[in-house]
């Protein structure tokens, strides 16, 4: 429904990891996920099926919305240093046992959080298994100072995969970035890195007034910039215009196949130059289908989720980060 880039799907690489049941082996298998989809940058798509819900086997759920996610801590003064949308996920994984590094900074990676059942347990990811970028501008040197970067391949975990027949409530599934999704969302919105201010003040640009254009200026400026150093590190990523016109093309594909496509407007629709694209000016039908990817509650709102996190947080004094309840 959300996806613009379906016309990658055909060449989709599944794991078939339904035999696993250690969260050891769960691990090794999304460090497996992570570099086959990672290709030395050449990123290809992938998705990882763990074992399917039956109410009275042990569920399996990763804790992380993403396997890659930067931490966000929360500071006294109500700002945050690194991602604020994972602030939650950060102090869970403290409540789990997980030391943030000594000098703690913007771009930390988290720990993976896996649940088999009643154990929760979570793991740590080494620089070495996560492809980033530098950002950096062609002309404007400052962008490269303001020491920004993001990590290569986008894996969402936290969707349950319903074949129709089954539902996996593990499945992560990846692709390769859109180059809005981190300039024109992950570093820019407000209640994100935010990054618009500082960028359109370093181009000279009167922040106090809106007519000037500066947040439009400045979201330009950053999203050329994720392109461009993407592209000069050998990292695939796609731009807005190019994405719109494959969808498009998908659409037809389908449509002379004879079955229709369902989309999300407001998900295609990039969140800039939306009117100057293809996909935005017709609209798309909604129709569930099933295999498909689903939202499903997070892991720690459950009633097993909740239960575990108080299980663990009594074990606190033995210093425990695994729980076996
Ligand atoms: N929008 C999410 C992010 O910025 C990633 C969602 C999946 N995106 C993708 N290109 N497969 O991290």
């Amino acid at each position: 429904m959300r996806c613009i880039g379906r016309r990658l799907w055909k060449g989709l690489r599944v794991i078939d990891a339904r035999t696993l049941n250690e969260p050891d082996e769960i691990f090794d298998a999304l460090l497996t996920h992570l570099r086959e989809a990672t290709n030395d940058g050449r990123i290809v798509p992938v998705m990882s099926v763990f074992r399917e819900w039956l109410p009275d086997e042990e569920e399996i759920r990763i804790w992380n919305h993403q396997l890659i996610r930067y931490a966000g801590y929360q500071k006294s003064g109500g700002s945050v240093l690194g991602d604020p949308l994972n602030v939650e996920l950060t102090n869970l994984a403290i409540s789990l046992g997980w030391s943030p590094p000594i000098e703690p900074g913007p771009f930390d990676l988290l720990p993976i959080i896996i649940q088999v059942g009643d154990s929760l347990n979570y793991y740590e990811l080494s620089r070495s298994h996560v492809r980033e970028v530098l950002i950096r501008h062609p002309k404007h040197s400052f962008i490269e100072d303001m020491n920004l970067r993001w990590y290569a391949v986008p894996v969402v975990s936290d969707m349950i995969f319903a074949t129709g027949s089954a539902l996996h409530p593990c499945a992560p599934f990846s692709g390769h970035y859109l180059g809005t999704e981190i300039g024109a969302r992950n570093l820019a919105d407000s209640n994100r890195y935010d990054k618009l201010p500082e960028i359109a003040t370093r181009l000279g640009l009167d922040t106090s007034i809106q007519r000037n254009l500066w947040k439009d200026h400045a979201l330009v400026i950053l999203n050329e910039a994720i392109l461009w150093s993407f592209d000069q590190e050998g990292v695939r990523i796609s731009d807005h215009h190019s994405a719109s016109d494959d969808f498009l093309k998908f659409c037809e594909q389908e449509n002379k196949e004879g079955r229709d496509v369902s989309a999300e407007w407001s998900w295609i629709v990039p969140p800039i130059s939306g009117s100057a694209t293809s996909v935005f000016h017709r609209h798309y039908l909604k129709n569930p289908v099933y295999p498909n990817f689903l939202l499903q509650k997070a892991a720690w709102e459950t009633r097993n989720g909740k239960r575990l996190l108080a299980a663990d947080r009594g074990e606190q004094g033995s210093n425990q980060s695994v729980l076996e309840a």
